[in-house]
């Protein structure tokens, strides 16, 4: 019984492997054109990966949602990475985009799920085979799947730091219509003791545009769905956590909420956040949430996200932050200097 199941692990292993094994791993010697996205059915078509091969940039992140497995049963969740593995358009994108990934709900394993979800290790498991990280050695010893990547030199380099705002998040609460509401217990946590210590540490690690990526939305207001403002606590203590490392260059991004915005928060003592979402590659709802930090118009079309770095001017770099559409039309363009971004 136990040489079946091993004999099943190993077959369903090596399916996943053979449709992973082209990742793009060449080196980056500088990065300027960085596209994200979230919210991808396996059951669907996918033809905006596409759109965003066609835009040819550095890096892809996937900022969670990346399918939808829904489910404690492995079995069942490997099935569902086979779906998306196996897509024309996903092969095209690892092929040709180097890609990184951090998770959300649906694929961390249930829907609004936190630290209570039973299956969180061995769906860590999943994750980084899917994803070609067995060898982040760093990634697959401690629990939760957060890690950091850097590229360029001292002069242009930027960090990415993939956050877990799943394996280590305490229950939400909710009021009387069911709507998520503001947990003031200062004791919940979303990332966990260990995660932020890991942040914190991070954080100081010299680069000159860090890039936070969190599944669930920084810096947008509250609204009863998830997101960090369910627990203030924690949303201050990453403004602590920045201020404390004085961190320069920080830009959040995030998807989960099937639109497109751009938030922005000016918190005390610090230069102004901002929050890039992008949401859905596949998954759409038309309505618009109103967003009192919202900067721009919100995009409620199928979309991801875009980071072009100018670098042209060392004294006047630039972030200039868009939405891409399903058929490449680049919307929202709002450019951050650099220099507004400097304690
Ligand atoms: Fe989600």
């Amino acid at each position: 019984m136990l040489f079946v199941a091993f004999t099943f692990i190993l077959s369903s292993c090596k399916k996943i492997d053979d449709c992973t094994r082209h990742f793009k791993n060449d080196p980056i010697p500088q990065l300027s054109r960085i596209c994200f996205g979230s919210c991808s059915s396996q059951n669907k078509a996918q033809p905006i990966l596409n759109t965003i091969v066609d835009k040819k940039p550095d890096l892809f992140i996937y900022a969670g949602d990346n399918m939808y497995a829904d489910t404690d049963d492995m079995k069942a969740m490997e099935a569902e990475y086979y779906k998306l593995c196996k897509k024309d358009e996903f092969q095209r994108l690892i092929s040709n985009v180097k890609t990184i990934a951090t998770w959300d709900d649906h694929d961390y394993g249930a829907n609004d799920s936190g630290k209570h979800y039973s299956k969180k290790a061995e769906s860590k498991l999943k994750f980084l085979n899917f994803w070609g990280e067995f060898n982040n050695l760093e990634r697959a010893i401690h629990e939760g799947i957060y890690t950091s990547y850097y590229w360029g030199d001292s002069i242009h380099r930027v960090q990415v730091i993939l956050l877990d705002c799943r394996t280590f998040r305490d229950d939400l609460v909710t009021d009387a219509n069911g709507n998520y509401t503001q947990n003031q217990d200062p004791n919940v946590t979303m990332l966990g003791s260990e995660q932020w210590k890991w942040l914190k540490t991070e954080l100081t690690v010299p680069s000159k545009i860090r890039i936070i990526v969190s599944s669930t939305q920084f810096a947008r207001s509250h609204d009863g769905y998830e997101a960090w403002d369910n627990f203030p606590h924690e949303q201050e203590k990453m403004i602590q956590t920045i201020k404390d490392a004085h961190a320069n260059g920080v830009v959040f991004i995030s998807g989960d909420v099937h639109l497109g915005e751009l938030s922005k928060i000016n918190p005390a003592g610090l230069y102004p956040i901002y929050d890039l979402t992008s949401s859905g590659l596949t998954q759409l709802e038309g309505v618009d949430i109103p967003n009192v930090n919202r900067v721009g118009d919100v995009e409620l079309d199928y979309n991801f996200g875009m980071i072009d770095i100018d670098w042209q001017d060392p004294n006047n770099v630039l972030l200039n932050m868009k939405i891409g559409l399903l058929q490449g039309t680049e919307k929202l363009k709002y450019s951050i200097p650099l220099n507004d971004l400097q304690f």
